[in-house]
């Protein structure tokens, strides 16, 4: 009896986690889009065509995860569409790495870091 009474606390436990990880964006994956957005910062500034180009891949792979997000969360087209637009220059971006284009891939950064502060401006809470 006692034990049923634990398994129900622990579900429904359960439950408000995965609700609150759904009404609020994970931290950690900003922390980790930060970290993978400074790095291909530097290595685009170095040159370092490789290590730029899987950056670039990393943080594809993160706006993926946060336009999914965006959009099973529903009600928020603006932060779908930053997402998608900061996928998309992730692409431009090893496209330019990949023709050894490093000025074009600078200006792709740096609007891929423009849409980071719009978003931001529209989402962030604090
Ligand atoms: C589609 C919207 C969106 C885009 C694009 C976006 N972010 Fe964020 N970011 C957020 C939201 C929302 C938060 C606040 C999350 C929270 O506090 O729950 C946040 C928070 C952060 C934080 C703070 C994390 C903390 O501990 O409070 C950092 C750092 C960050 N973002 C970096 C970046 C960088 C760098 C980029 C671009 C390469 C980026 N973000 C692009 C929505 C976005």
């Amino acid at each position: 009896m006692r034990r049923s009474i634990v398994t129900i606390a622990t579900l429904l436990a359960l439950a408000g986690g995965v609700q609150s990880a759904q009404e609020e964006l994970d931290t950690d994956w900003m922390h980790a889009i930060e970290d993978a957005n400074k790095s291909l910062a530097s290595n685009i500034a170095t040159k370092q065509a490789s290590e730029a180009s899987s950056d670039a891949k990393e943080l594809a792979d993160w706006f993926a995860k946060v336009q999914a997000y965006y959009q099973t969360k529903g009600d928020a087209p603006d932060a779908v569409e930053l997402a998608r637009k900061s996928g998309g220059l992730t692409q431009q971006i090893r496209q330019s790495i990949d023709a050894k284009d490093f000025d074009a891939a600078t200006a792709s950064a740096t609007a891929l870091s423009r849409t980071c502060k719009t978003c931001h401006n529209f989402y962030k809470k604090s």
